[in-house]
């Protein structure tokens, strides 16, 4: 269970409005193998979050159970305090429609320009006029700095610029909920620090909630303002609260060692260091 030391690590505001996103005693499994148990955490409004964690023990998982596409075990999800897994169908496909995923593997669709794979949700779901649809696809791809590459195939631009379209089609239907899993694994050092820049500035300009999966420490203590962490061993949560705050009070072994890991991915900040890029004069986006 998680010490009451490692709560709280959200913005003072917060516990003012009820949560965007609240998880209740969640079990998640595949068929009779529990991947994790009794997950209980909440995501403020406007509060980039980050689920962290070793390699498989669950984060994919439990994006997918909270973006509605697995049922839980055990448990719900509660988004404005309203039951997901209690809800009927339609209900529940209004809920997700305001939700904008970057899935792990991240793929465009290879055949499409970026216009395309970012139109394709908008004609989808949406009564826009072609004409409309690419007006729109422009203007999601100039907010992510792709503007004028809408003709552009996904093989014929760089890693970091794809996750930047994933992101323009994660944002085509304006969510108010992104989900990001894995959003700068693969990415230089740099891409990876322009990445969170950008998704810095999408929260404050879109006014969104942001849930990350991310194990990058450099990442985390440049964008999260909160976090949960997913204990492989035990198979429940560990702690939640902002990750600086977890790294200075928590007692946890797990946690430190998790949180302090220096050098062996790259761009990782310094061992013992939250300060890592933060140190060039970025600080942890502080909501406006
Ligand atoms: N569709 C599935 N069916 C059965 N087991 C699965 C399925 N997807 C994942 N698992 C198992 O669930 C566990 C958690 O997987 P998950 O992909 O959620 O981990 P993760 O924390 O996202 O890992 P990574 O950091 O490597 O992305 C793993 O043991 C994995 O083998
Ligand atoms: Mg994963």
């Amino acid at each position: 269970m998680p010490s009451g030391s490692d709560r709280g690590g959200s913005s003072a505001g917060a516990a003012a409005t009820p949560p965007r996103i609240r998880v209740v005693d969640l079990t998640m499994a595949y068929g009779d193998f529990v991947i994790q148990r009794d997950l209980n955490f909440s995501v403020a409004r406007g509060e980039i979050f980050i689920i962290m964690g070793g390699s498989g023990c669950g984060k994919s998982t439990l994006l997918r159970h909270l973006i509605g596409l697995i049922r839980p075990a055990r448990g719900d999800v509660l988004f404005d305090e309203q039951t997901f897994w209690g809800a009927d169908d339609e209900q529940r496909q209004l809920m997700t429609r305001r939700f904008g995923v970057l899935y792990q593997s991240g793929a465009l669709w290879s055949s499409m320009t970026l216009a395309e794979n970012i139109g394709l949700p908008l004609g989808e779901f949406t009564e826009l006029t072609p004409g409309q649809i690419r007006e729109l696809a422009a203007l999601k791809l100039s907010l992510v700095g792709l503007g004028g590459f809408e003709d552009f195939y996904p093989s014929e631009i760089s890693g970091g610029m794809q996750k930047r379209a994933g992101l323009a089609r994660a944002m085509a239907l304006d969510p108010d909920i992104l989900f990001l899993d894995e959003p700068s694994a693969g990415l230089d050092p740099v891409s990876s620090r322009l990445l969170d820049d950008l998704i810095l500035e999408l929260r404050s300009s879109l006014d969104c909630t942001v849930v990350a999966v991310t194990h990058e420490l450099a990442s985390i203590f440049t964008i999260a303002d909160n976090s949960v962490y997913l204990n492989a061993e035990t198979r429940t949560m560990l702690a939640q609260g902002n990750p600086r705050t977890l790294l200075a009070e928590s007692k946890d072994p797990k946690i430190h060692a998790f949180l302090t890991r220096g050098g062996q991915e790259s761009g990782d900040a310094p061992a013992g260091s939250p300060s890592g890029r933060a140190a060039g004069g970025r600080t942890t986006g502080a909501r406006t």
